[in-house]
């Protein structure tokens, strides 16, 4: 790693994580997070007015561990990043006033960044370069989203999205649905494991006909969520038992289904050779063996980083924060506002 590369910081807090992130060049130094997920754990789902106060108390403990563990020192810093949208509104804020001190007070360039970006340029610190173009999926609890990125520090075009509810979204429904907990991506996952995917079969939301035809790039998972419902609560109507393992698998194999499908046909329709993807729903053991199933025999390189780099984080945020740097693009105003509806046609705010 050559010390002359800069050193960027990069700030995340548009849901429940508190990342702060820190990167030389492309090389990842340190990753801190501070989740605040335990707290949400009753409501089942994130609130938004926790979250915020949760970043509050954890954003100088996670600033000052990720410098110690990096071993640098904040003067060292030569730019901070910040995750400026989408996300939680209040969330954000907290993020984009601490990048601001910080850069304010270093004298360092600000990059207020957008999240989705961030997830895509977060697989360069594992991967190298992301080959350009690339189509990326983006599916977590807030978003699910299909994209072409010709260069991610200025060029992401929205191929498609959810209609509805997200991905992660539909997981954590379901889970709740089964009592399986929260967040549940990862509880479906495991009960998945001793299910059989073709056990039900739950409807594959604009994957036929007309719909298809209109919406080819665009997902809806709130059909599917209230076909398991209905499904579940037939069976506990008739006193029978729910076969738990079973629907887990034949709803993950429905939504994952229905990514991969159309991640691999955008990859194939756009001539584009190179498929990323991340989101926290990334880390789906079933979603990352059918789309590289699918992606090889469409020739398509798969690229997914590891769990941690794909649910949010500071390492993203930063990752991008370097690539900008790199690139030379003009650093954002200290007045940078947070936008919780920031397109992601906006890299760089
Ligand atoms: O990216 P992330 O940490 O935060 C958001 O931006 O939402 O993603 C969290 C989401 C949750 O909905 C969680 O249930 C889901 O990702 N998730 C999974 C798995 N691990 C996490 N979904 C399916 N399978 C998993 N193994
Ligand atoms: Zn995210």
């Amino acid at each position: 790693m050559p010390a002359d590369e800069p050193l960027v910081l990069g700030i995340e807090t548009s849901c429940d994580e508190t990342g702060v992130g820190i990167v030389r060049g492309s090389t990842l130094l340190v990753d801190a997070v501070a989740s605040s997920v335990d707290e949400h754990a009753r409501f089942g789902g994130v609130v938004p007015e926790v979250a915020s106060r949760a970043h509050l108390e954890a954003m100088v403990p996670t600033v000052q561990r990720a410098c110690a563990q990096a071993g640098v020192a904040l003067g060292d810093l030569d730019a901070v990043a910040v995750t400026a949208g989408p996300g939680l509104a209040g969330a954000l804020m907290v993020g984009v006033a601490s990048a601001k001190a910080l850069a304010l007070g270093l004298g360092v360039p600000l990059y207020g960044v957008n999240h989705l970006a961030a997830h895509v340029a977060v697989d360069a610190l594992e991967h190298g370069p992301l080959p350009e173009p690339a189509v990326a999926l983006l599916v977590s609890g807030g978003h699910s989203s299909l994209l072409r990125v010709d260069d991610v520090t200025a060029q992401v075009e929205p191929l498609g999205q959810t209609l509805d509810d997200a991905a992660g979204e539909a997981f954590d429904k379901v889970a709740r649905l089964l009592g399986l907990g929260f967040p549940g991506g990862p509880l479906v996952d495991r009960a998945a494991r001793d299910g059989d995917p073709a056990a039900i079969a739950f409807p594959r939301g604009l994957s036929t006909g007309r719909d298809l035809a209109r919406h080819p790039y665009d997902f809806s998972f709130s059909g599917l969520k209230t076909a398991v419902a209905r499904w579940v609560e037939q069976r506990r109507a008739a006193g029978e038992d729910v076969p738990v393992a079973d629907v887990a698998a034949s709803f993950q194999e429905a939504v994952v289904d229905v990514l991969t499908r159309k991640a691999v046909a955008a990859c194939a329709e756009q001539g584009v050779g190179t498929l990323l993807v991340g989101g926290g729903v990334a880390a789906n053991s079933r979603l990352r063996v059918l789309a590289e199933q699918r992606a090889a025999a469409a020739g398509v390189a798969v690229r997914v980083p590891r769990p941690g780099l794909c649910t949010d984080n500071g390492a993203m945020v930063a990752a991008l924060g370097s690539l900008l740097l790199a690139r030379g693009r003009r650093p954002s105003d200290l007045d940078l506002p947070a936008d919780s509806s920031l397109p992601v046609t906006e890299v760089l705010v």
